[in-house]
């Protein structure tokens, strides 16, 4: 029996995780229970885990890693002996408009939810201390920006963030470190580059091009759209943490990626072609006609990429979805779940956009006129 407690698990990793871990044939059956404590900030939503309500091997718990109390009820009374925290501010543009949150919860709330598992953990009997694990899950923003030509990210790389949000993950790491280092807390990290695939609150790149195409408005891209980024399937990150749970070195740092670096703007074409190809726009055009380059998000990273060589020699784990068959996964889903995107883009939501990209021209990008990059194939309107 694995009792798991999942922090963040109404976000989109966390839930993503938890309906794996319980899906029908997945190997666990009955020999796991999954504690799952989520604030329901903006980013969570308890809609996602709609299909395990009546699961009796998942309960549901609203609530802070924060919350000591709380925690330790949770830890003690359901005998957890594997804590995974997705628990997080997480966007990046988010942290540029205001960095509190993300130190109170990225950081401070962190704190206490490692002292809180520390308190339980060194009451535990030897064997029980032994088969503990606490498991971080972080990104790869905390190492900074590579160029065109650099190696990518491996474990070995200094901590650089440049973005509030990386920064306030960076000082989650060290913590977890030190709590292992100092205290034999048996942690585990990892460090996975830009996830996308269904229940991703339409904030982040993907599902935001999604929505936008699908509402007849302008799909923004920051800057010159050079930026790269590595793109990793949901699930396979999914079975990545559990290869890296059940087989990782207590105190090690796993780097996860997909194995598929992306620009921006041909990413967002991919998107356009997808989705054309699944519902054609009403004017019989082509989604890409919407593409507008606005000002770039300051102090934007170019590029992320990881070699994920630790992970695939020392655990055997490897992404199995490419770029293109997670898309068209991805955006098949979307269009499957026009209700739930109905529920998460209303009210809050609506802020955020008109917050973010409202009155956001295109003095930064390629084109000063009209923010319309001329070298694409988008036809201006
Ligand atoms: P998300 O924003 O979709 O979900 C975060 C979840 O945490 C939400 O359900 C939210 O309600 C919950 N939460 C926030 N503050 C909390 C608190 N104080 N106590 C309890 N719950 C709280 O994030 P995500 O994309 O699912 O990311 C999960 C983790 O993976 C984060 O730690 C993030 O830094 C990391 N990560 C994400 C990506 C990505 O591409 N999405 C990439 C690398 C790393
Ligand atoms: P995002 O999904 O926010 O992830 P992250 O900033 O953590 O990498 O953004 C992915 C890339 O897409 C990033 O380079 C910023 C860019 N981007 C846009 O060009 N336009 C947008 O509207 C958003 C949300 C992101």
């Amino acid at each position: 029996m694995k009792n798991i407690l999942v922090t963040g698990g109404a976000g989109f990793i966390g839930s993503n995780f938890v309906l794996d871990c319980l899906r029908p044939g997945h190997g666990h059956k009955d020999a796991i229970k999954i504690i799952n404590l989520d604030l329901l900030t903006y980013a969570g939503n308890i809609d996602n885990l709609a299909a395990i309500t009546h699961d009796p091997r998942h309960i549901f718990i609203p609530g802070d890693i924060a919350d000591s109390d709380l925690v330790g009820r949770i830890l003690r009374d359901h005998a957890i002996d594997k804590v995974i925290n997705f628990a997080a501010e997480s966007h990046v543009d988010r942290s540029i408009h205001g960095s509190g949150d993300f130190i109170t919860t990225n950081i401070l709330g962190l704190h206490k939810l490692l002292e809180t598992t520390r308190q339980y953990w060194r009451e535990l009997p030897a064997p029980a201390q032994a088969q503990f694990r606490f498991m971080q899950i972080s990104t790869d923003e905390v190492y900074g920006s590579l160029q065109r030509d650099d190696p990518a990210f491996t474990e070995q790389n200094p901590m650089q963030p440049n973005s509030p949000y990386a920064a306030s993950k960076a000082a989650g790491d060290h913590l977890v470190r030190a709590w292992h280092h100092t205290y034999g807390l048996p942690t585990l990290i990892t460090n996975c580059s830009n996830n996308y695939g269904p229940w991703q609150f339409p904030e982040k790149l993907i599902p935001l091009m999604i929505v936008n195409a699908l509402a007849g408005k302008d799909l923004p891209v920051y800057g010159d759209g050079r930026q790269r980024r590595d793109w990793l399937y949901v699930s396979d990150h999914c079975q990545a943490i559990q290869s890296v749970l059940q087989n990782g070195r207590v105190g090690e740092t796993y780097a996860i990626g997909g194995n598929n670096e992306q620009d921006n703007i041909d990413m967002v074409h991919q998107i356009c072609a997808i989705l054309t190809a699944m519902q054609p726009p009403k004017n019989g055009t082509d989604y890409a006609a919407q593409i507008k380059y606005v000002s770039d998000r300051p102090g934007h990273d170019r590029r992320y990429a990881i070699n994920a060589s630790k992970i695939k020699s020392e655990l055997g784990w490897e992404p199995l979805e490419s770029l293109e068959s997670g898309l068209k996964k991805t955006v098949r889903w979307y269009l499957d779940h026009s209700e739930w995107l109905a529920r998460v883009t209303s009210g809050k939501y609506r802020d955020w956009v008109a917050t973010q990209y409202d009155g956001r021209d295109g003095r930064n990008g390629r084109d000063g006129r009209n923010g319309r990059n001329p070298e694409s194939q988008v036809s201006a309107s």
